[in-house]
């Protein structure tokens, strides 16, 4: 039998002065409640001994008003199970009933006042969104390959962590957060991602979104100019203009954003969004070239850097390319990175490495945002990458979407080689595949959700017409039989057969 819990109950008022037996109020009350639906079919009643403790009376009249509600058939019970507000009762029961239409003539609708939003609410809803896009499916963007976490080692962490835990994981915490994570983040940032920054410099985030949108928050004010990639991260687009900035793009070519478009284009700007190690989402690497001239640029011209290191773990031909904040001289970068492709999305945890002079202004920002992360998993986490796992599934996964990503591009050659063309295979979990010119890649993308993919359009990457369109296919979540069922039907939405 499923019962649902016992839940919180609206507040029972008695009177102890009415002339209506307690027993009676309380025979009223629960059936009214049942009525209302404020208690559900199934859920468990209090005890009478918990009840009676509760509101302060003697059990009497709660255990007259129980039997009486289960000789009416409101309430059932079962052996070892308690009472519960009867299963069986019929819907139409339930129901709320009809208000009274009065005769005559009806009292005028009141004028109402205007619904007044902020313009940040425009701005919100201006991103496209993509409401066909299935969750499921293969091809699905930013997806790790779930089924290989570690999930019995995670699970044992967790564990250590729950069972007994310090004060400190329960309390509030640190704005910037829990410090040996921070310690540990800085230790892999600088091992790894060639990073240079100290543990004080880490503000712990939930995951790179909110990064981003406390960057917009402490560095922009409304019609600053943020140069963006083009095309580029949608979710970055979504930051930047909620704070009422001005968007510009600049293009992207084979060696990443085109810094030299920048510079011809005039100084007065307040940031840049980029993410050079592995372009989103055409999977380019900013040449070192650029780099440079990137930061010399932003150091005279009093610019800052917004560094988005999404998913560069994920290398296959050669060996992770260095941060660009680990080049910059002049603390004009403020670099971001995530968890949610490493470990898993709904883990929700990423960092900031901040400026130092930066510090107390963004650490302000998350405490008026939402104070801090959830303690509990960024300790869990501290103990997963100091006890090697981290490094071990890196590792694990490094090998793995090799194999995927060669799956894919094995597949895309042998059943559409003629129809797309593959762009930025190296690194990370996704490719764009460019459609033929002229092909409508939100049409295309509507009807392989239909055959169960979830393939989405270049063109929502572009903040203005784009000049060709494409799918960007995420391979980190599908295996090769899912990859070659994929492409097969992705042929099918492009061809019609
Ligand atoms: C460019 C880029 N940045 C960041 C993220 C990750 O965002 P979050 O850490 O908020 O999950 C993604 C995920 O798709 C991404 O593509």
């Amino acid at each position: 039998m499923k019962r649902i819990p016992a839940s919180f109950l609206p507040p029972i008022a008695l009177d102890c002065r009415s002339r209506t037996p307690m027993y009676r109020q309380l025979y009223d009350w629960f059936r009214r409640a049942i009525i209302d639906g404020q208690m559900r079919p199934g859920q468990r009643v209090p005890s009478t001994r918990g009840l009676a403790a509760e509101l302060k009376v003697s059990r009497i009249p709660i255990l007259n008003a129980y039997e009486q509600l289960l000789a009416e058939g409101y309430f059932e019970t079962f052996v070892g199970a308690g009472t519960c507000v009867a299963r069986s009762i019929p819907d139409d029961a339930l129901r709320p009933p009809p208000l009274k239409v009065r005769k005559g003539p009806q009292p005028p609708v009141e004028k109402r006042g205007p619904r007044r939003m902020s313009r940040r609410e425009a701005a919100l809803t201006h991103v496209p969104a993509q409401p066909w896009l299935n969750l499921s499916g293969a091809f699905r963007m930013s997806l790790p390959a779930l089924e290989h976490f570690p999930i019995g080692v995670w699970a044992k962490l967790v564990a250590r962590h729950a069972r007994r835990p310090p004060k400190g994981i329960m309390a509030y915490g640190d704005a910037m957060g829990y410090l040996p994570f921070r310690e540990a983040i800085a230790e892999y940032l600088g091992a790894v991602r060639g990073v240079r920054c100290q543990s004080s410099q880490i503000l712990v985030t939930t995951g790179s979104q909110q990064a981003l949108q406390l960057s917009a928050q402490v560095l922009l004010d409304p019609k600053d100019r943020v140069w963006l990639e083009e095309p580029g991260y949608p979710g970055a687009r979504q930051a930047f203009m909620t704070a009422g900035a001005q968007l510009i793009p600049v293009p992207v070519d084979h060696d990443g954003m085109n810094i030299k478009e920048i510079i011809r284009r005039g100084s007065d700007v307040r940031a840049v969004y980029v993410t050079p190690s592995h372009q989103y989402p055409m999977g380019l690497t900013m040449s070192a070239t650029r780099r440079m001239l990137l930061l010399n640029w932003a150091a005279r011209s009093g610019t800052w850097i917004i560094e988005d290191d999404y998913d560069s773990e994920y290398r296959f031909g050669s060996r992770p390319i260095a941060s660009l904040q680990g080049l910059d001289t002049d603390a004009r970068v403020i670099y971001v990175g995530t968890f949610s492709k490493v470990m898993f999305p709904a883990l929700r945890l990423g960092y900031m490495v901040l400026p130092k002079d930066l510090v107390s202004a963004f650490s302000a920002a998350r405490e008026a945002a939402d104070i801090f992360s959830s303690t509990l998993y960024q300790a869990v986490l501290t103990d997963f990458i100091r006890e090697g796992h981290f490094a071990r599934h890196i590792r694990r996964m490094r090998m793995l979407y090799m194999e995927r990503r060669r799956s894919l591009v094995n597949a895309i050659q042998i059943q559409m080689g003629d129809t797309l063309e593959v762009i930025g295979a190296e690194a990370g979990m996704h490719l764009v595949a460019l459609l033929p010119p002229g092909t409508d890649d939100v049409a295309v993308s509507m009807k392989a959700v239909q055959m169960g993919i979830s393939a989405m359009p270049l063109s929502t990457c572009y903040l203005e017409p784009p000049k060709r369109c494409g799918m960007i296919l995420g391979y980190g979540g599908a295996n090769p039989r899912q990859i070659h069922d994929g492409i097969r039907k992705l042929r099918m939405s492009v061809r019609g057969h």
